[in-house]
């Protein structure tokens, strides 16, 4: 019989902020089998608006407990990369989710989540090395482990991730399908400041010159998308001119690709996607195309 929970597992009026996993679990598989829905929004923490509005969509299903997880994920990391200046602004995060009305944080330590001796990882597949992956060897093979094992603690009905990293979303939903997560994943369109830059918490890194220059992204994907009716090879010449154009930006990839991510369509949907290096900051974006329409 599953434990009546206290105060300090789950209060209804207030965010209730758990470190453990197994405790986390126990709390959960009871307001499971009280009837309520779990949703999940799993987060490296640093929340903005982006992850406002992810929390906003996994409160959509009535009668849901939202569970937010903050935790930067030292396995989807490579040497050279930013785990260690990663920002980390639990209170202020605890805060957002409060506003936000989220039932429980899960934000577990390294050690809670990763047993000493722990050796065994999901395999990403194909997709898992090429874009991101090509230029980040292992970063998805980290970020589906992670995910799974948070699938597996929380149990949750559906789970809400960002469109701004659509290759980890495109994996995810595949992890789902090929592994029989009996959870649903959902992909919320990425949120953008005024000027177009896509909100992300790598943002802060950049100065306010760079801030400037990486507008460039989004600019040369909607410059791109904006030609789609002339077919595939207009929207990447287009959006190349529009990255070159910009002094400051080391494009990494531009690459047009199927929704699913395999090779583009000569018509129809697609999805233009876009790195870049920035300063010292690796930035990503990416926007839906329908190409060859007629109508350009
Ligand atoms: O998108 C992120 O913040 C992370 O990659 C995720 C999905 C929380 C896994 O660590």
């Amino acid at each position: 019989m599953t434990k009546p929970l206290s105060k300090d597992d789950y209060a209804p009026n207030d965010v209730t902020v758990h470190r453990d996993p197994a405790r986390l679990a126990r709390v959960v598989a009871a307001l499971r089998a009280a009837g309520r829905n779990i949703a999940l929004v799993p987060t490296m923490g640093a929340l903005h608006a982006g992850h406002r509005k992810l929390i906003r969509e996994a409160h959509v299903m009535q009668n849901t407990v939202v569970v937010v997880s903050i935790f930067v994920n030292p396995t989807q990391f490579g040497a050279g990369e930013d785990f260690e200046r990663y920002p980390r602004t639990l209170d202020a995060d605890v805060d957002i989710c409060r506003e936000e009305r989220v039932g429980l944080v899960f934000a577990p330590e390294p050690a809670d989540m990763y047993l000493p001796g722990s050796t065994v990882t999901l395999d990403p597949g194909p997709l898992g090395g090429e874009l991101e992956g090509a230029s980040r060897p292992g970063h998805f093979a980290g970020v589906l482990t992670v995910v799974a094992k948070l699938f597996n603690i929380v149990r949750p009905n559906y789970a809400v991730f960002g469109e701004k990293d659509y290759q980890q979303l495109t994996l995810i939903h595949r992890m789902a399908r090929d592994l029989d997560f009996p959870t649903a994943v959902v992909g919320v369109p990425t949120v953008r400041e005024h000027d177009g830059l896509a909100l992300s918490s790598r943002n802060r890194y950049l100065s306010a010159a760079e801030r400037e220059t990486a507008t460039a992204l989004s600019a040369a994907l909607v410059a791109g998308a904006h030609v789609s009716g002339q077919g595939g090879d207009a929207v990447l010449r287009v959006a190349g001119e529009t990255l070159a154009s910009v002094p400051g930006v080391e494009v990494d990839y531009l690459e047009l690709r199927a929704p699913d991510l395999g090779p583009a369509p000569e018509n129809g949907d697609a999805r233009l996607l876009v790195a870049a290096r920035v300063g010292g900051t690796r930035l990503i974006d990416n926007i839906a195309v329908l190409l060859g329409t007629g109508d350009e």
